[in-house]
């Protein structure tokens, strides 16, 4: 280990994001489309179930998700609004860690994804035996993790963050004299760490998609479009995240998008993010930051292959079975808990205006 680093890169194993990309499903017809969708219309009514979807999945369970009464959002707001809705049965669209998540908030509810094999690089990239023996190393500090984890390392944490509250949970924990240990995403570690000059050991996982995104070219097309301002997802490389007019989860890009005074923005994070924006901002313009495209080694070109795997026949089909079901071990459930309902109370104590620092101990403090 090197100052404040861990060395291990963990390595995707190669055929992770081809098995992924297989998975896909093909674009139903237009018929088969408006069939799907009634029929989960339907299926939603009689099961008394709610969707909840994640910006980057396909337009459709994206627009499903709101005209049926469910929710489209980032990842902070699915966990929210999972827990706190009175449906029994909630189908995630989105990857394996949002539908973990609900589940370990409201295990006495059924949560359906429409392919459980949806998962994400930051959480296949952290193992909990590993990640736990890198705590144990330094048992003085306080384990922060990011929301993309499995049930197993979200039990080992202490607290839970998104990157919509990364910044302030962080901050906070830093003003009460906490020092860190941060897993998995390197990139959000280090703009957080840049942001608040907080004392973190960093895990050294990265997301395929954002990883992907370049700031020569960037530069270069900022070059181009000067009009143009750039929104960056703070999962991407720090030269990239260099070249923002605003940084912040798939939420804050979307209120930067709706609130800055400019036309046309460059977007750096997953393309599934461009219907909402184009939905909500029609007279605006959005482009792609550009990726290695060919050349990258996921070859996601700004997409993710385990968002992707989400459609609408999957929706009908774990609705129609009842299929897919998440299951976290009994064993890890409470105390997986404890990191995630931190978080939920901290930031609704930000949202109602309320001290949310008070929420957060002093080191030493029981
Ligand atoms: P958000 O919390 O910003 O929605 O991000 C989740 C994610 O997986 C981004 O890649
Ligand atoms: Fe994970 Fe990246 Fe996909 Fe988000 S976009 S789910 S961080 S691999």
């Amino acid at each position: 280990m090197t100052d404040g680093v861990i060395d291990v890169e963990f390595e995707q194993p190669a055929c992770a994001t081809q098995h992924a990309w297989a998975r896909v499903p093909v674009e139903p017809s237009v018929t088969e489309r408006a069939a799907l969708k009634d029929e989960i219309r339907a299926l939603l009514r009689a099961r008394n179930a709610v969707m909840v979807s994640h910006y980057y999945v396909h337009p459709d369970l994206q627009d499903l998700a709101e005209e049926t009464g469910g929710l489209v959002s980032d990842s902070l707001e699915m966990a929210r609004f999972g827990r706190d809705h009175a449906a029994q049965t909630l189908v995630v669209s989105g990857v394996r860690f949002m539908g973990e998540t609900a589940k370990i908030l409201s295990p006495e509810k059924t949560i359906l994804m429409p392919d459980l094999d949806a998962n994400c690089s930051l959480d296949l990239g952290c193992p909990i035996d590993a990640f736990s023996a890198f705590c144990d190393q330094h048992p003085e500090r306080t384990v922060v993790v990011y929301a993309n984890t499995s049930a197993a390392v979200k039990a080992r944490a202490d607290w839970l963050v998104t990157s919509s509250c990364a910044l302030d949970v962080v901050n906070a924990l830093k003003d009460k004299g906490h020092r860190l240990i941060w897993g998995p995403d390197k990139h959000l570690g280090a703009y957080i760490q840049r942001e608040t000059g907080a004392d973190m050991l960093m895990w050294q996982g990265s997301c395929i998609v954002h990883d992907e995104f370049k700031a020569a070219e960037l530069a270069a097309l900022k070059a181009e479009r000067p009009e143009a301002k750039v929104l960056v997802h703070p999962e991407s490389p720090a030269d990239v995240v260099a070249l923002a007019d605003a940084v912040g989860s798939t939420s804050a890009i979307l209120n930067a998008a709706r609130s800055m005074a400019a036309d046309t923005f460059i977007v750096a994070t997953d393309k599934g993010m461009m219907h909402k924006l184009r939905t909500l901002n029609p007279g605006k313009t959005f482009i792609e930051a550009p990726t290695a495209g060919n050349s990258a080694t996921c070859k996601s070109c700004a997409h993710c292959p385990w968002m992707a795997m989400n459609g609408l026949a999957g929706v009908a089909r774990v609705l129609r079975e009842g299929s897919n079901a998440i299951d976290v071990p009994a064993s890890l459930i409470d105390r997986a808990r404890l990191p995630i309902e931190r978080m939920l109370n901290f930031t609704a104590a930000l949202k109602g205006g309320h001290d949310a620092g008070a929420l957060v101990p002093h080191i030493g403090a029981a």
